[in-house]
């Protein structure tokens, strides 16, 4: 079960702790042809840009404090590379991978490998299409799958990764201090257990 479920009562106690909780990294990952959006089969896939997108996704990072990036391949060992390399620099993925979705047993591998929640995001109702498309290889290693909802797809995925990101991290913390004795004591809230990944050199930070 996402964690957010267990904790969405007590949301409204979540979101004020949210400033002791260091900027969550979000990697969001579009796959092959969605470079094409806004040009691409518009009765399905609608008219907004993969640009456009992009720039949705950022604005509602920036007001929920989420550092994002965004990459689009054409190619599985370059999306697989990506997820690979995001196990020490993202807390999170939100993939859409397209075609790759009915077929990728690499895909899947990597995400179930690096184990990192992963949200999977189709544009459009897969299950309302061909039979071929009902088939998710993702789906069984996806905290979740939003497909049918065009764009807002995305936003939502966004905002249910970082709730549940979010609370995960309020689950391994200790409560810091009140903010009135911080500031008596001059000290900024401890980087917790949970940053003590290591870097390493790689293409996507
Ligand atoms: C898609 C659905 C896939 O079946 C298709 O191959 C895509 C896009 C979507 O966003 O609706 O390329 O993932």
């Amino acid at each position: 079960m996402p964690l957010c479920w267990a904790l969405s009562r007590e949301i409204a106690l979540m979101y004020p702790a949210r400033e002791y909780i260091d900027m969550l990294r979000i990697l969001v990952l579009h796959g092959p042809n969605l470079n094409l959006l806004g040009t691409r089969e518009q009765s399905i896939y609608g008219t907004l840009s993969l640009e456009a997108l992009n720039g949705a996704i950022a604005k509602l990072a920036k007001e929920l404090s989420v550092e994002v990036k965004q990459c689009q391949s054409n190619s599985e060992g370059e999306l697989v590379t990506w997820i690979q390399e995001a196990r020490t620099r993202y807390d999170g993925i939100i993939i859409n991978p397209a075609a790759y979705t009915h077929t990728s047993v690499a895909i899947r591998d990597a995400i179930a490998a690096v184990g990192l929640p992963t949200v999977e995001v189709h544009l459009s109702n897969i299950h309302q299409r061909e039979e071929f498309r009902h088939r998710s290889f993702i789906a069984g290693v996806a905290l979740g799958q939003i497909t049918g909802l065009g764009p807002t797809g995305y936003l939502l995925a966004l905002r249910g990764l970082h709730d549940h990101l979010v609370a995960f991290r309020l689950q391994n913390i200790t409560p810091p201090p009140a903010a009135s004795q911080r500031r008596a004591k001059g000290t900024r809230p401890s980087r917790s257990r949970f940053n003590d990944r290591t870097e390493s050199e790689g293409s996507i930070e």
